[in-house]
């Protein structure tokens, strides 16, 4: 959700991988409906067209030897089974960002929260519109419990022990 921690874990993995010579980039929900997505609200069928976007771009990213540290809401599971199926099977790893509501709420760092409360934003994840928790990702994080490098060592522990970095000199 929003304020779970996701765009901070993708960008300390991806400094993690940067100083292990391993060609990384992010994918950010934010940056993407800032620029190429600027067309999409929040409805279902936005969010939708949203993560397919995404999943297109990050397979070229894949294709061109990148990494892709994808950080979205992606609120529907339905949605995120969609583009694990643009992925050979193995390639897209789920990893379940994990923070209560109240947290989430209480972090509220771009203020999103409060306005959704006041009801300047409508369909807010969480609260106006549905999450649906990942029912079986292959990684889950819980950032109200550990602190950020922690975190980032859970997936780098996850990545190491499924043999996705057995090359990598660490
Ligand atoms: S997704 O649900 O469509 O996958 P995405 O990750 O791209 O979401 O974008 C979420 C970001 O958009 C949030 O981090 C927040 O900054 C912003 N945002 C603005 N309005 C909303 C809203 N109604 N619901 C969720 N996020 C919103």
């Amino acid at each position: 959700m929003s304020g779970s921690g996701k765009s901070t874990l993708a960008n300390e993995i991806d400094k993690r991988f940067y100083q292990m010579g391993i060609h990384s980039c992010v994918l950010d929900g934010d940056d993407l409906r800032f620029a190429l997505n600027k067309d999409l609200g929040y409805s279902r069928e936005d969010r939708k067209e949203n993560i397919r976007r995404a999943g297109e771009i990050s397979k070229m990213m894949v294709a061109a030897g990148l990494l892709v540290l994808a950080s979205f809401i992606s609120p529907y599971q339905s949605d995120r089974d969609m583009v694990r199926s643009m992925f050979s099977p193995g390639e897209f790893i789920e990893i379940y960002v994990q923070c209560p509501l109240e947290v989430c709420q209480g972090r509220d760092p771009k203020g999103l929260y409060k306005m959704a409360q006041e009801g300047t934003i409508r369909e807010f994840t969480g609260l106006s519109s549905p999450y649906d928790p990942p029912g079986n990702p292959e990684l889950v994080i819980p950032t109200d419990r550990l602190s950020i490098i922690e975190c980032v060592d859970m997936v780098m522990s996850y990545l190491i022990h499924r043999s996705f970095l057995l090359d990598i000199p660490i």
